[in-house]
């Protein structure tokens, strides 16, 4: 399984031969201008909640073909939209061509920009064979997070936030991994705007201290399980 990092909280999964997009935000952030949006022609969109820094480029990223997957409220709006989108909601897990995916808590809020309610936020949790990993999404830390290892296969790779002011910050992300029983951490929902701005050295040498690994990409750049 390979994720690359797309900027902010958007991420490129490739595995069993799918392609996924997660929470398209590219085109619309400047530090993300040398990925081509063209080029990703994703087999699935995953959307975590209805944020204009996470849905922004939806349309753009959607080829023929392309099957968006979000809480029900999500599938509905961009349904409406011309968009093949699937509704799920929090808890409920499906099989699909690159895997399991189960939709987990997220403490946050979730709107559209035209003020259509998003419904529910969400992480993802996906695994095959190829491996696990779970993608928070923008969430606080929350208990919640210690029910993902009973309820789904042992973790390779946690996605969190560490950018703090509207997520968990790194302290908190460094907690997290600890409930969700994974070492190894790829930090997104990072730099991208004032408040979020992070001092990376510090970050990862707080990760290091706790026996952990906080893995930050540049936009671009890989990581495989
Ligand atoms: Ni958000
Ligand atoms: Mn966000």
């Amino acid at each position: 399984m390979k994720i690359t990092y797309l900027g902010h909280a958007s991420l490129l999964i490739e595995t069993q031969g799918k392609c996924i997009v997660v929470d398209p935000f590219i085109k619309s952030n400047p530090a993300a201008s040398s990925i081509d949006i063209k080029s990703l022609k994703p087999d699935f969109i995953l959307i975590t909640h209805a944020h204009m820094d996470h849905v922004a480029d939806v349309q753009e990223v959607a080829v023929e073909g392309t099957k968006l997957i979000a809480v029900f409220e999500i599938a509905t709006y961009f349904g409406n939209r011309g968009i093949d989108a699937m509704g799920m909601n929090t808890g409920g897990k499906a099989k699909f061509d690159f895997g399991t995916l189960k939709l987990v808590t997220a403490h946050h809020s979730s709107v559209f920009h035209d003020g259509v309610q998003g419904g529910n936020p969400v992480g993802f949790v996906l695994w095959n064979e190829e491996g696990c990993i779970y993608i928070a999404g923008d969430t606080a830390l929350t208990l919640d997070m210690k029910l993902i290892p009973q309820m789904c296969p042992p973790l390779d790779l946690a996605i969190l936030p560490i950018g703090d002011y509207f997520t968990m910050g790194y302290e908190d992300a460094a907690l997290a991994a600890e409930f969700v029983q994974c070492k190894r951490v790829l930090g997104y929902h990072y730099d991208t705007f004032p408040p979020i701005k992070i001092d990376h050295a510090k970050a990862k040498a707080y990760f290091e201290e706790r026996g952990l690994e906080l893995v930050l990409l540049p936009i671009g750049q890989s990581i495989e399980v």
